[in-house]
């Protein structure tokens, strides 16, 4: 199990007080907090070693490039993907997607053919597709889920010869349901149709083997895994990515270029990385990768699993809570989305922010969900590797208190 006391050792965030008490940060799905390690990882790099990537010849440009392109390596080791190639720096998750939808969804969705998603998608996995829908005319269609936020075994076998793609959400930032992406895998493969996996909530918080998923694309974010923000990966079949135009274009994504000729491309996966990347990002996702695996992504998930369990009995406990998503922890990630009737989940987040206790309030950017739930807006608590038994009491402890009152 995780040593939890001494995790929180490196992170200095949770010394502060916040409205004179401890600072209890649950709203990791939004983001989580960084280590020590990550902040001088970056700050080593921008002390030390600072020069543009992949053009200078001289040793620190060297040095970062070195630096730069190992934590390629070591992504694609933290996902078991097949090469470094397979692996594309992009912003965020949000930016993955786009990539897929613009790059691969523009030359290959048709007229009346179909997009599918499911009803709980985060809105960096809705629009993009809502977007191409339209300006392709295909049809965006979705899996529909029961009421306990568990996906429909019968809609899946709804995909078709029509569906070209199936764009899901490994585990969802609301209901924190765990989809079995690995069967819809199967299923979508068997017509002929594309998976992209949104792995935002899932990738931080358990083992990901995309060899095992066998997905074709598959995208999250740095900020959500103790690294920094405006880094994120998308993964990618390397033949797929081979065979799909770049979605933007500038320096460093080109091999050769000339007054009337067309552009050259690079190879995969640099044709996709146009410009100066964002070179401080990516080395400090590399130090969160040390540090996840140090930990050991197992514990991890075991240690999520254990509070997430915990959080369900104490919260049903509670007069009035009602609580959204699967009921057993072992279906659902460390995110639990919940509200107090007759109280407002922003108010409710403003009692608890003056305990020191960040929580989120509001849609979580799933409107669409919202409206399947009938809800216009939820508390969510969420956890990661630094949260306590202790903390979700204090979380529930509060709740009692407002219900009381
Ligand atoms: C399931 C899911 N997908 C996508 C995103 C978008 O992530 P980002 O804002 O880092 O692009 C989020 C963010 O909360 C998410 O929870």
């Amino acid at each position: 199990m995780i040593d939890v006391k001494k995790v929180r050792q490196d992170f200095p965030i949770f010394k502060q007080k916040v409205h004179g008490k401890l600072l209890i940060y649950l709203d990791n799905a939004a983001t989580s907090q960084r280590p020590l390690q990550v902040i001088q990882a970056m700050n080593e790099y921008y002390l030390m070693y600072n020069a543009n990537v992949h053009r200078g010849i001289y040793s620190l440009s060297e040095k970062a490039t070195k630096e730069y392109e190992e934590v390629r390596e070591k992504v694609a080791e933290f996902i078991n993907a097949k090469s470094p190639e397979e692996i594309i720096f992009v912003k965020n998750t949000t930016e993955g997607i786009n990539l897929v939808a613009h790059s691969w969804g523009r030359s290959n969705v048709k007229k009346g053919e179909k997009i599918l998603i499911t009803e709980m998608e985060h809105h960096s996995n809705f629009v993009p597709w809502q977007i191409l829908a339209e300006e392709k005319e295909a049809c965006l269609d979705f899996i529909k889920m029961d009421d306990e936020g568990l996906l429909m075994t019968e809609c899946l076998e709804r995909m078709d010869e029509e569906t070209r793609i199936v764009s899901i959400t490994h585990a969802s930032n609301v209901l924190g349901t765990i989809n079995s992406v690995r069967e819809i895998t199967r299923l979508a493969h068997k017509v002929g149709a594309i998976v992209l996996v949104d792995a935002a909530q899932s990738v931080p918080h358990m083992p990901v083997d995309v060899q095992e998923i066998d997905s074709d694309f598959l995208a999250f974010s740095g900020h959500k895994m103790l690294g920094p923000t405006g880094i994120g990966v998308l993964y990618g079949k390397k033949g797929l990515l081979d065979g799909i135009e770049p979605f933007m274009s500038g320096g460093d994504m080109i091999s050769e270029v000339h007054f009337g000729d067309n552009a050259k491309w690079n190879e995969t996966p640099w044709k996709f990385e146009a410009g100066t990347p964002n070179i401080a990002g990516t080395i400090g996702l590399g130090a969160a990768i040390d540090y996840l695996n140090g930990i050991g992504m197992k514990d991890i998930r075991e240690h999520e699993k254990d509070l997430t369990g915990y959080a369900l009995k104490e919260m049903v406990k509670i007069e009035g809570a009602e609580v959204y998503g699967p009921k057993d922890s072992e279906l659902r990630a460390g995110v639990v989305a919940f509200n107090l009737r007759g109280i407002d989940p922003h108010d409710l987040a403003s009692i608890l922010d003056s305990e020191g206790i960040a929580i989120r309030a509001g849609h979580h950017c799933a409107q669409p969900l919202m409206d399947r739930l009938g809800l216009r807006t939820t508390a969510r608590a969420s956890f990661y590797i630094y949260n306590t038994k202790e903390e979700v009491d204090a979380l529930t402890n509060v709740l009692k208190r407002v219900r009381r009152r």
